[in-house]
C-alpha cells in the first residue's frame, strides 16, 4: 500500500521500516544506508531532523573550498557545498589566474528587497488611492511592533504604495513595499510586516463604505525579484596580458568577447551560459546556508528584464583593457535563518571572516564571475569534454568500485584519451583480467 495515513506523526524509525516495507519488500539495505548517513552524535542528528519535516536521514553533499579569491583588496578562501566535478577546481583556478592581475573588483548598486500585498478593487481607482493614502501611515504604525528593531539598527520599511496593475489583470492591484533589511535575507520580517499591512488594509476598509464588499485580498508574500538588490563583479587586464590555453592577447580577448556576444543573442546559449554562473553562485550560497532556490529564480527573472532572456554577464574591450563583468541580483543574509543553526554554515562564514551580506553579496558573484571565466575560456580554448571528462573519470571508477591501484592505473592511462564510460569500463575490465592473470 502506497497511501498512508499520519505519516509524519510516526516515529522515524517507523517511518523508515514503512519506506523498507513499501519500496524495497522488507530488505533493509535501504534502512542500512539510512543509518550508514545519520550522524553518530544525536544532537547534531536532532538539529538535522529538525530542518524539516519527515527526515529519514542526511543528504550528503561535499563541502569544499575555493582559495586565493582576491576580491576588493581582500584574500578570501571561499567554502562550496556542490556536487558537480570540476566547479570547484575551475573556480579555483579563475581565482588563482585574476589573483595575478588586480583580482575582483565589486560594488554593491542597491540592498533593496520588496513583497506585495496582492488584492482585487472593483470600485473607482480613485477611491482606492484616497483610502490607500489614508491608510499608509496607519499600515506603516500597525506593523510598528515588528519594525522597531530593524529600524532601530538603520533597517526598516522603506516605502509603501498603491501599483495599478488592471492592464495585466482586470481589478488586480498591489500595495507593493520596499525593506531595507541590512545583514538579514529578510524573509520572515518581509511576510510579517506585508501580512499585518494586509490586516490593517481589511480593518480600515471595513469602516469605509466606498471600501465595503469593493476588495479581495489574495496573498501577502515577498518577492524574489530583487531588481534593485544587485551588486556588479569585474575583472580587467590590458588585452595583451590575456591567456586563454592556446589563445593569446587580442585573438583570446576577441574570441570571448564573441561568446559573450553570443550569450546575449541566442536564449539557448545564454540559459546554459548562465548555468554555468550559477554553478558557482549557489555553491556559495548553499555553503552560507542562503536559499539558492530564491537567488535563481531571481537572478533568471533579472537575465530576462529585457523581455528577452540573455547573458547575466558581459565582456567588452576598451582602450586596449579586456573586461568581464557579472550584475547579479542577491538578496543574501549572513545572520539569522541557518547561518544561527547549521553548524557548517557557521564555519563557513566563519572561514569567510564573518562577511556583512554586502561583502557575501561580492565574494558571490565573484566566485559566479569566476565559474564564468573558466567555463567560457574552456569552450574557446580546448573544449569542455577534456578537462570535464578527467574530473568525471573519478566518478566513473568509483561506480565501478575501482580500487586504488586501478584508479591510479587508468587514470595514467586515460591522460591523453578521450574519456567515456564504455571506454573506462573496457579498460578496467582489460586491467583486471591482467591482473588476475598475473595473480
Ligand atoms: C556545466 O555545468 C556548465 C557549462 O555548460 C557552462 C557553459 O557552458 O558556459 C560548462
Amino acid at each position: 500500500m502506497k497511501q498512508i495515513e499520519g505519516f509524519s506523526k510516526l516515529s522515524k524509525q517507523e517511518k523508515i521500516a514503512w519506506l523498507c516495507r513499501t519500496y524495497f519488500g522488507d530488505v533493509s539495505d535501504a534502512a542500512a544506508l539510512f543509518e550508514r548517513y545519520h550522524n553518530t552524535d544525536s544532537e547534531l542528528q536532532k538539529l538535522h531532523d529538525e530542518f524539516i519535516e519527515n527526515t529519514v536521514t542526511n543528504y550528503y553533499l561535499p563541502f569544499a573550498v575555493a582559495p586565493n579569491f582576491l576580491i576588493d583588496g581582500k584574500t578570501y578562501t571561499v567554502p562550496m557545498a556542490i556536487e558537480e566535478s570540476s566547479v570547484v577546481a575551475a573556480a579555483s583556478k579563475a581565482a588563482k589566474y585574476w589573483q595575478g592581475k588586480g583580482g575582483f573588483h565589486t560594488r554593491v548598486v542597491a540592498t533593496e528587497k520588496t513583497g506585495q500585498v496582492h488584492f482585487f478593487f472593483y470600485g473607482e481607482k480613485e477611491a482606492l488611492q484616497a483610502f490607500v493614502d489614508r491608510t499608509t501611515p496607519i499600515m506603516l504604525q500597525q506593523a510598528a511592533p515588528i519594525t522597531a528593531n530593524m529600524e532601530k539598527r538603520g533597517g526598516g520599511v522603506r516605502s509603501l504604495v498603491l501599483v495599478d496593475k488592471t492592464e495585466a489583470l482586470a481589478h488586480y492591484y498591489q500595495l507593493s513595499a520596499t525593506f531595507e533589511t541590512l545583514d538579514a535575507m529578510g524573509a520572515n520580517f518581509i511576510n510579517s510586516c506585508l501580512e499585518s499591512f494586509a490586516e490593517t488594509f481589511r480593518e480600515e476598509a471595513e469602516k469605509e463604505a466606498t471600501m465595503q464588499g469593493q476588495y479581495e485580498i489574495v496573498m501577502s508574500i515577498l518577492s524574489n525579484y530583487v531588481p534593485n538588490c544587485v551588486v556588479r563583479a569585474e575583472v580587467h587586464c590590458p588585452v595583451g596580458e590575456l591567456k586563454i590555453a592556446h589563445l593569446e592577447g587580442e585573438t583570446a580577448a576577441n574570441k570571448f568577447v564573441q561568446a559573450l556576444a553570443i550569450a546575449n543573442a541566442d536564449v539557448y546559449r545564454a540559459t546554459t551560459h548562465n548555468k554555468g554562473i550559477m554553478n558557482g553562485v549557489d555553491a556559495v550560497v548553499l555553503a552560507t546556508g542562503n536559499d539558492f532556490r530564491a537567488i535563481e529564480a531571481g537572478a533568471h527573472a533579472y537575465a530576462a528584464r529585457t523581455g528577452s532572456y540573455r547573458s547575466l554577464s558581459e565582456a567588452w574591450i576598451e582602450d586596449g583593457v579586456f573586461h568581464f563583468a557579472l550584475e547579479l541580483p542577491l538578496a543574501l543574509g549572513t545572520v539569522g535563518g541557518l547561518t544561527n543553526l547549521h553548524p557548517l554554515v557557521k564555519t563557513a562564514l566563519e572561514i569567510l571572516e564573518k562577511p556583512t551580506a554586502r561583502q557575501l553579496m561580492g565574494i558571490v558573484a565573484s566566485v559566479g564571475l569566476a565559474q564564468n571565466y573558466s567555463a567560457v575560456s574552456s569552450l574557446i580554448g580546448l573544449g569542455i569534454q577534456k578537462g570535464h571528462m578527467k574530473m568525471h573519470l573519478n566518478n566513473i571508477l568509483n561506480q565501478l568500485q575501482a580500487n586504488e591501484e586501478e584508479k591510479k592505473v587508468l587514470t595514467a592511462y586515460f591522460k591523453d584519451k578521450t574519456v567515456t564510460h564504455s571506454e573506462v569500463k573496457r579498460e578496467l575490465e582489460r586491467l583486471k583480467l591482467t591482473t588476475n592473470a598475473n595473480n
